[in-house]
Protein backbone atom coordinates (compact mmCIF):
# COMPACT_ATOMS: atom_id res chain seq x y z
CA UNK A 1 0.00 0.00 0.00
CA UNK A 2 1.47 3.65 -1.37
CA UNK A 3 1.85 5.80 1.93
CA UNK A 4 0.47 9.35 1.40
CA UNK A 5 2.85 12.65 1.15
CA UNK A 6 1.24 16.36 2.58
CA UNK A 7 3.33 19.13 1.16
CA UNK A 8 3.08 22.35 3.44
CA UNK A 9 4.52 25.26 2.93
CA UNK A 10 7.32 24.50 4.78
CA UNK A 11 8.15 21.03 4.87
CA UNK A 12 6.77 17.92 3.16
CA UNK A 13 5.28 15.14 5.90
CA UNK A 14 5.32 11.42 5.15
CA UNK A 15 2.55 9.06 6.29
CA UNK A 16 4.00 6.44 8.65
CA UNK A 17 0.70 4.74 9.64
CA UNK A 18 -2.67 5.58 9.78
CA UNK A 19 -4.36 6.48 13.23
CA UNK A 20 -7.68 6.22 12.71
CA UNK A 21 -10.94 6.91 10.83
CA UNK A 22 -13.91 8.67 12.43
CA UNK A 23 -17.25 10.70 11.05
CA UNK A 24 -15.53 13.50 10.08
CA UNK A 25 -12.28 12.12 8.55
CA UNK A 26 -8.79 10.17 8.93
CA UNK A 27 -5.80 10.53 10.92
CA UNK A 28 -2.09 9.51 9.86
CA UNK A 29 0.90 9.43 11.76
CA UNK A 30 3.38 11.30 9.59
CA UNK A 31 7.24 11.74 9.91
CA UNK A 32 9.01 15.13 7.73
CA UNK A 33 12.67 14.34 6.40
CA UNK A 34 14.27 16.71 8.21
CA UNK A 35 13.56 15.30 11.62
CA UNK A 36 13.06 12.31 11.96
CA UNK A 37 12.47 12.01 15.70
CA UNK A 38 9.56 14.53 15.82
CA UNK A 39 6.30 12.78 14.68
CA UNK A 40 3.14 15.12 14.05
CA UNK A 41 -0.71 13.81 13.42
CA UNK A 42 -2.33 14.63 9.96
CA UNK A 43 -5.44 15.19 10.13
CA UNK A 44 -8.11 15.18 6.38
CA UNK A 45 -11.46 15.45 6.36
CA UNK A 46 -13.35 13.27 3.80
CA UNK A 47 -16.51 13.36 1.67
CA UNK A 48 -19.68 12.33 3.88
CA UNK A 49 -22.78 11.31 1.90
CA UNK A 50 -22.10 13.14 -0.98
CA UNK A 51 -20.97 16.39 1.52
CA UNK A 52 -17.36 17.80 1.58
CA UNK A 53 -16.36 18.67 4.72
CA UNK A 54 -13.68 21.08 3.68
CA UNK A 55 -15.69 23.99 5.39
CA UNK A 56 -15.85 22.13 8.53
CA UNK A 57 -11.96 21.02 8.39
CA UNK A 58 -11.31 24.87 7.77
CA UNK A 59 -13.50 25.71 10.29
CA UNK A 60 -11.46 23.26 12.88
CA UNK A 61 -8.26 24.57 11.85
CA UNK A 62 -9.61 28.58 12.48
CA UNK A 63 -11.06 27.18 16.27
CA UNK A 64 -7.27 26.05 16.69
CA UNK A 65 -5.23 29.06 15.70
CA UNK A 66 -7.25 30.98 18.52
CA UNK A 67 -5.19 28.61 21.48
CA UNK A 68 -1.50 28.15 22.56
CA UNK A 69 -2.16 26.15 25.91
CA UNK A 70 -0.10 23.05 27.24
CA UNK A 71 -3.06 21.25 28.11
CA UNK A 72 -4.55 21.97 24.14
CA UNK A 73 -3.97 19.39 21.10
CA UNK A 74 -1.17 21.85 19.33
CA UNK A 75 -1.87 23.11 15.98
CA UNK A 76 1.57 22.87 14.22
CA UNK A 77 0.08 23.87 10.79
CA UNK A 78 -2.95 23.81 8.20
CA UNK A 79 -2.64 24.35 4.51
CA UNK A 80 -5.05 23.29 1.82
CA UNK A 81 -3.85 20.44 -1.14
CA UNK A 82 -5.10 18.80 -4.18
CA UNK A 83 -5.34 15.06 -2.65
CA UNK A 84 -7.18 12.58 -5.29
CA UNK A 85 -8.16 15.20 -7.54
CA UNK A 86 -9.64 17.15 -4.60
CA UNK A 87 -9.38 19.81 -2.81
CA UNK A 88 -8.50 18.97 1.04
CA UNK A 89 -7.94 20.79 3.96
CA UNK A 90 -4.66 19.82 6.05
CA UNK A 91 -4.62 20.04 9.28
CA UNK A 92 -0.91 19.03 11.37
CA UNK A 93 -1.13 18.55 15.15
CA UNK A 94 1.65 17.89 17.61
CA UNK A 95 1.61 13.95 18.16
CA UNK A 96 0.51 12.77 21.64
CA UNK A 97 2.81 9.63 21.97
CA UNK A 98 0.23 7.68 24.89
CA UNK A 99 -2.65 7.16 23.55
CA UNK A 100 -6.24 8.77 24.58
CA UNK A 101 -7.69 9.04 27.81
CA UNK A 102 -10.38 6.31 27.01
CA UNK A 103 -7.54 3.34 26.36
CA UNK A 104 -6.10 4.70 29.34
CA UNK A 105 -9.36 3.90 31.88
CA UNK A 106 -9.65 0.80 29.91
CA UNK A 107 -6.60 0.12 31.19
CA UNK A 108 -5.84 1.60 34.47
CA UNK A 109 -9.73 2.95 35.42
CA UNK A 110 -11.37 2.35 38.72
CA UNK A 111 -8.65 1.92 40.80
CA UNK A 112 -7.26 3.29 44.07
CA UNK A 113 -3.55 3.03 43.12
CA UNK A 114 -3.98 5.81 40.79
CA UNK A 115 -5.97 7.86 42.67
CA UNK A 116 -3.23 10.87 42.34
CA UNK A 117 -2.59 9.83 38.36
CA UNK A 118 -6.37 10.33 38.02
CA UNK A 119 -6.53 13.65 39.72
CA UNK A 120 -3.47 14.69 38.11
CA UNK A 121 -5.07 13.95 34.96
CA UNK A 122 -8.07 15.40 35.72
CA UNK A 123 -6.72 19.12 36.46
CA UNK A 124 -4.45 19.20 33.14
CA UNK A 125 -7.70 18.41 31.50
CA UNK A 126 -10.15 21.09 33.29
CA UNK A 127 -6.88 23.42 32.46
CA UNK A 128 -7.35 22.74 28.79
CA UNK A 129 -11.27 23.41 28.63
CA UNK A 130 -11.01 26.44 30.72
CA UNK A 131 -8.48 27.85 28.39
CA UNK A 132 -11.01 27.31 25.69
CA UNK A 133 -13.88 28.86 27.61
CA UNK A 134 -12.11 31.89 28.37
CA UNK A 135 -9.03 32.91 26.15
CA UNK A 136 -9.64 32.77 22.67
CA UNK A 137 -6.71 35.13 20.86
CA UNK A 138 -6.06 34.80 16.78
CA UNK A 139 -2.41 35.17 15.82
CA UNK A 140 -3.39 38.74 14.46
CA UNK A 141 -4.13 39.63 18.00
CA UNK A 142 -8.42 39.50 17.46
CA UNK A 143 -9.67 37.99 20.72
CA UNK A 144 -12.99 36.23 20.88
CA UNK A 145 -15.22 35.24 23.93
CA UNK A 146 -14.20 31.54 23.82
CA UNK A 147 -15.18 28.33 22.76
CA UNK A 148 -17.73 25.81 23.91
CA UNK A 149 -15.68 22.28 22.91
CA UNK A 150 -19.04 20.31 22.52
CA UNK A 151 -17.85 16.80 22.74
CA UNK A 152 -15.80 16.31 25.61
CA UNK A 153 -15.15 12.59 26.31
CA UNK A 154 -12.26 10.45 26.91
CA UNK A 155 -11.56 9.79 23.02
CA UNK A 156 -10.97 13.03 22.65
CA UNK A 157 -8.79 13.76 25.23
CA UNK A 158 -5.26 12.74 24.26
CA UNK A 159 -1.54 11.22 26.36
CA UNK A 160 1.81 12.20 25.80
CA UNK A 161 4.69 11.09 28.51
CA UNK A 162 8.08 12.81 27.19
CA UNK A 163 11.31 10.56 26.79
CA UNK A 164 12.71 11.03 30.17
CA UNK A 165 13.06 9.41 33.09
CA UNK A 166 9.83 9.83 35.52
CA UNK A 167 8.25 11.81 33.00
CA UNK A 168 4.51 12.50 33.65
CA UNK A 169 1.55 11.92 31.81
CA UNK A 170 0.35 15.25 30.16
CA UNK A 171 -3.23 15.70 29.19
CA UNK A 172 -4.07 17.51 26.11
CA UNK A 173 -7.86 18.12 24.83
CA UNK A 174 -8.24 17.71 21.14
CA UNK A 175 -10.91 17.51 18.82
CA UNK A 176 -12.31 20.74 18.21
CA UNK A 177 -14.34 19.47 15.37
CA UNK A 178 -17.81 20.45 16.63
CA UNK A 179 -16.55 23.00 18.96
CA UNK A 180 -19.04 25.98 19.06
CA UNK A 181 -17.84 29.77 19.58
CA UNK A 182 -19.69 31.33 22.31
CA UNK A 183 -21.60 34.47 22.29
CA UNK A 184 -20.83 37.39 25.05
CA UNK A 185 -20.63 36.12 28.67
CA UNK A 186 -20.78 33.26 31.14
CA UNK A 187 -24.27 32.33 30.82
CA UNK A 188 -24.61 32.19 26.74
CA UNK A 189 -26.38 29.54 25.57
CA UNK A 190 -25.95 27.94 22.45
CA UNK A 191 -28.71 25.81 20.16
CA UNK A 192 -28.64 22.57 18.71
CA UNK A 193 -24.89 21.08 18.07
CA UNK A 194 -23.48 18.03 17.40
CA UNK A 195 -21.84 15.72 20.12
CA UNK A 196 -22.07 12.04 22.18
CA UNK A 197 -24.77 11.67 23.62
CA UNK A 198 -24.26 9.55 26.86
CA UNK A 199 -21.78 12.68 27.40
CA UNK A 200 -24.60 15.30 27.40
CA UNK A 201 -26.50 16.53 30.13
CA UNK A 202 -30.31 16.60 30.33
CA UNK A 203 -30.88 20.03 29.07
CA UNK A 204 -28.75 19.51 26.28
CA UNK A 205 -30.91 16.49 25.27
CA UNK A 206 -34.45 17.81 25.90
CA UNK A 207 -34.23 21.20 25.32
CA UNK A 208 -31.41 21.20 22.67
CA UNK A 209 -29.45 23.49 24.69
CA UNK A 210 -26.03 23.51 25.38
CA UNK A 211 -23.24 26.08 27.06
CA UNK A 212 -20.25 26.04 28.98
CA UNK A 213 -22.06 24.14 31.70
CA UNK A 214 -22.70 21.43 29.69
CA UNK A 215 -19.15 21.36 29.16
CA UNK A 216 -18.65 21.03 32.76
CA UNK A 217 -21.32 18.10 33.54
CA UNK A 218 -19.02 16.15 30.41
CA UNK A 219 -16.04 16.95 32.76
CA UNK A 220 -17.58 15.27 35.52
CA UNK A 221 -18.88 12.16 33.76
CA UNK A 222 -15.01 11.73 32.63
CA UNK A 223 -13.69 12.00 36.03
CA UNK A 224 -16.71 9.58 37.10
CA UNK A 225 -14.98 7.27 34.68
CA UNK A 226 -11.55 7.58 35.84
CA UNK A 227 -12.91 6.50 39.25
CA UNK A 228 -15.34 3.75 38.42
CA UNK A 229 -14.12 2.49 34.92
CA UNK A 230 -17.81 2.76 33.67
CA UNK A 231 -20.23 5.16 32.15
CA UNK A 232 -22.82 7.03 35.11
CA UNK A 233 -25.41 6.35 32.42
CA UNK A 234 -26.07 3.82 29.56
CA UNK A 235 -29.02 5.08 28.26
CA UNK A 236 -30.68 9.01 27.36
CA UNK A 237 -33.94 8.19 28.97
CA UNK A 238 -31.85 7.61 32.08
CA UNK A 239 -29.83 11.10 31.64
CA UNK A 240 -32.98 12.48 30.94
CA UNK A 241 -34.65 11.54 34.09
CA UNK A 242 -33.91 14.74 37.12
CA UNK A 243 -34.72 10.98 39.95
CA UNK A 244 -32.14 8.60 37.94
CA UNK A 245 -29.14 8.12 39.61
CA UNK A 246 -25.69 6.80 38.39
CA UNK A 247 -25.71 3.40 38.14
CA UNK A 248 -22.17 3.23 40.34
CA UNK A 249 -21.45 4.46 43.34
CA UNK A 250 -18.85 6.52 43.54
CA UNK A 251 -15.72 3.92 45.09
CA UNK A 252 -15.25 4.07 48.87
CA UNK A 253 -11.43 4.72 48.50
CA UNK A 254 -12.07 8.18 46.96
CA UNK A 255 -12.50 11.57 49.50
CA UNK A 256 -15.76 12.79 50.46
CA UNK A 257 -14.61 16.22 49.03
CA UNK A 258 -13.80 14.93 45.80
CA UNK A 259 -16.95 12.54 45.49
CA UNK A 260 -18.49 15.32 46.06
CA UNK A 261 -16.73 17.75 43.54
CA UNK A 262 -17.59 15.01 41.00
CA UNK A 263 -21.16 14.87 41.46
CA UNK A 264 -22.01 18.42 41.82
CA UNK A 265 -20.25 18.87 37.73
CA UNK A 266 -22.58 15.91 37.08
CA UNK A 267 -25.62 17.78 38.43
CA UNK A 268 -28.39 17.07 36.53
CA UNK A 269 -29.56 20.26 37.40
CA UNK A 270 -27.58 22.90 35.11
CA UNK A 271 -27.98 25.22 38.39
CA UNK A 272 -26.02 22.81 40.73
CA UNK A 273 -22.68 22.35 38.68
CA UNK A 274 -20.06 25.44 39.30
CA UNK A 275 -20.85 28.27 37.42
CA UNK A 276 -17.75 28.45 34.77
CA UNK A 277 -14.26 26.85 34.90
CA UNK A 278 -12.18 28.32 37.53
CA UNK A 279 -14.38 31.07 38.55
CA UNK A 280 -12.57 32.55 41.82
CA UNK A 281 -15.37 31.11 43.63
CA UNK A 282 -14.51 27.65 42.35
CA UNK A 283 -10.68 28.48 42.73
CA UNK A 284 -11.37 29.20 46.28
CA UNK A 285 -13.27 25.25 46.79
CA UNK A 286 -11.11 23.71 44.15
CA UNK A 287 -8.20 25.48 43.48
CA UNK A 288 -6.94 24.95 40.33
CA UNK A 289 -3.03 24.86 40.24
CA UNK A 290 -0.05 25.87 42.19
CA UNK A 291 0.90 25.27 45.53
CA UNK A 292 -3.15 25.73 46.86
CA UNK A 293 -4.31 22.73 44.78
CA UNK A 294 -1.57 20.42 45.43
CA UNK A 295 -2.21 20.48 49.21
CA UNK A 296 -5.85 20.40 48.35
CA UNK A 297 -5.07 17.26 46.65
CA UNK A 298 -3.15 15.98 49.66
CA UNK A 299 -5.77 16.75 51.58
CA UNK A 300 -8.05 14.52 49.62
CA UNK A 301 -5.77 11.34 50.06
CA UNK A 302 -4.98 11.40 52.94
N1 LIG B 1 -2.69 15.28 18.58
C1 LIG B 1 -2.96 13.96 18.52
N2 LIG B 1 -2.09 13.07 19.06
C2 LIG B 1 -2.35 11.75 19.00
N3 LIG B 1 -3.43 11.20 18.41
C3 LIG B 1 -4.31 12.04 17.84
C4 LIG B 1 -4.13 13.46 17.86
N4 LIG B 1 -5.16 14.03 17.21
C5 LIG B 1 -5.94 13.02 16.80
N5 LIG B 1 -5.43 11.82 17.16
C6 LIG B 1 -5.97 10.47 16.85
O1 LIG B 1 -6.86 10.55 15.77
C7 LIG B 1 -8.19 10.21 16.17
C8 LIG B 1 -9.21 11.13 15.50
O2 LIG B 1 -8.93 12.49 15.83
P1 LIG B 1 -10.03 13.47 16.39
O3 LIG B 1 -9.39 14.81 16.46
O4 LIG B 1 -10.61 12.94 17.65
O5 LIG B 1 -11.10 13.51 15.21
P2 LIG B 1 -12.50 12.76 14.95
O6 LIG B 1 -12.90 12.06 16.23
O7 LIG B 1 -13.41 13.87 14.60
O8 LIG B 1 -12.22 11.83 13.82
C9 LIG B 1 -8.19 10.32 17.69
O9 LIG B 1 -9.12 9.51 18.31
C10 LIG B 1 -6.77 9.92 18.02
O10 LIG B 1 -6.63 8.52 18.02
MG1 LIG C 1 -12.59 12.53 18.25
Amino acid sequence: MSRKTFHGPNCIYHETRCLGQGGFGVAYLAKTADDMNKEYVIKIHKTVAGKNLYNLAKEESDKLRHFDHKNLAKLVEAFDEEIDGKLTHVIVLEYCNSGDLDQYIRLKGGKEEYLSEYIDIFEQIWEGVHSLHTSAVHPSGKKKPGLCHSDLKPGNVFLHKQNVKGARLEAKVGDLGVATWLPDGDMSVLVGGAGTLLYMPPERLTLKKFGKKSDLYALGVIFYEMLTKHLPYYKEEEIKSMTTLPRFPLPDWVPADLKQFVLKLMSKNKMERPQALPSNKIKKTYPTNGATYEGEVRRWIN
